[in-house]
């Protein structure tokens, strides 16, 4: 096991049991995210960033009920100190993808979590057209996209866990340490 991986498998360990308003714990949630980007035949970076996308709920000052509204930041700040682009980047983004989506396909909206129409407000709520505009210019928009549909499926209270650390190999895959 990697180094990093160690220092992530501990921050899930300790801080993973948190629900933020979810029915699934972060670290559950985590897993299902990453199992629904190796079932479509993702590349490492996405399952890495599927597992790790919620991370900056994870570190830092967060509060108990909702987590860190802008934990999309934090946690590819975070990312960026071990991974590339590929991972850190669809994290950043994945709240907008959630903005994005809320503005322009009808009945997005409707299908959110309760917690995750919540945060919405508190994220900006949804996007103008410029702010369209500008996500889709980001490289990472569409790999955001796909991180968002698996966030918002990843919530299965009814799924056998898997174990976080079968993962290993796809964090040891695109490590930059
Ligand atoms: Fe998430």
């Amino acid at each position: 096991m990697t180094d990093i991986f160690s220092k992530i498998d501990k921050i899930y360990n300790e801080a993973g049991h948190n629900h933020y308003g979810e029915g699934v714990s972060q670290i559950e949630h985590a897993v299902q995210c990453a199992r629904l980007a190796v079932e479509e035949g993702e590349r490492s970076d996405m399952v890495v960033a599927a597992l790790l996308h919620d991370i900056g709920h994870l570190i830092g000052e967060v509060n108990s009920d909702h987590g860190n509204f802008s934990h999309d930041h934090a946690g590819a700040e975070f990312l960026s100190r071990y991974f590339p682009p590929g991972v850190t980047e669809p994290v950043r983004l994945h709240v907008s993808a959630k903005r994005y989506l809320c503005t322009t396909e009808a009945g997005y909206i409707d299908s959110l979590s309760e917690a995750s129409r919540y945060s919405l407000e508190h994220q900006g709520g949804l996007m103008t057209e410029d702010e369209v505009t500008a996500f889709r210019a980001e490289p990472f928009y569409e790999q955001a996209i796909r991180l968002r549909r698996w966030d918002d499926e990843g919530k299965d209270e009814t799924l056998a866990s898997t174990p976080f650390n079968s993962f290993s190999r796809y964090v040891e895959d695109v490590c930059n340490v």
